[in-house]
């Protein structure tokens, strides 16, 4: 997986334009096209006391998680990656798509550090997400907090 061309890729969508939205809609169509083995990949926008569906790829999902539940929510109150290798064996994980067997949850936050977004990628396969995917995706989802506009 070539994790540079995906930042580069990133990074000029964002030079195109920085409204959440359009980059956030974007941004979810690259990795769909780009990651192997995903069943969905695509954002949820804090909005006070829960996370609000944004912009995705895949199967229609849950539209608001409270901030207190699933993966998506543990990523947003621990202000952290969440790289979970089996989502049946985290407590509390919300099933949008019954195929979903792995997933990567990853905050993105405005310049003061606050988490106003998270990217959340879902696999069916068990164990799919690694080290390496985490550090490119991570820099990924950063070229994409680096420029979004009006969250
Ligand atoms: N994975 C999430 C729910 C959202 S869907 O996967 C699209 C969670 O447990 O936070």
């Amino acid at each position: 997986m070539d994790y540079g061309m995906l930042c580069a890729q990133a990074r000029s969508l964002g030079e195109a334009e920085g409204w959440f939205v359009a980059l956030m809609a974007n941004a979810s169509a690259l990795l769909w096209e780009a990651l192997p083995d995903i069943n969905w990949a695509g954002f949820y926008i804090i909005r006070g006391d829960k996370l609000t569906l944004g912009p995705f790829h895949g199967k229609a999902a849950c539209i608001s998680i409270p901030k207190e539940k699933g993966v998506c929510g543990a990523a947003c109150r621990e202000n952290r990656t969440m790289l979970v290798p089996d989502v049946h064996k985290f407590p509390g994980h919300i099933a949008c798509d019954s195929a979903s067997n792995a997933e990567i949850v990853i905050p993105l936050r405005d310049e003061a550090g606050e988490v106003k977004a998270v990217l959340d990628i879902d696999s069916p396969l068990l164990n799919r997400f690694t080290g390496e995917d985490r550090l490119g995706l991570e820099a990924f989802a950063h070229e994409i907090e680096r420029a979004m506009k009006g969250l």
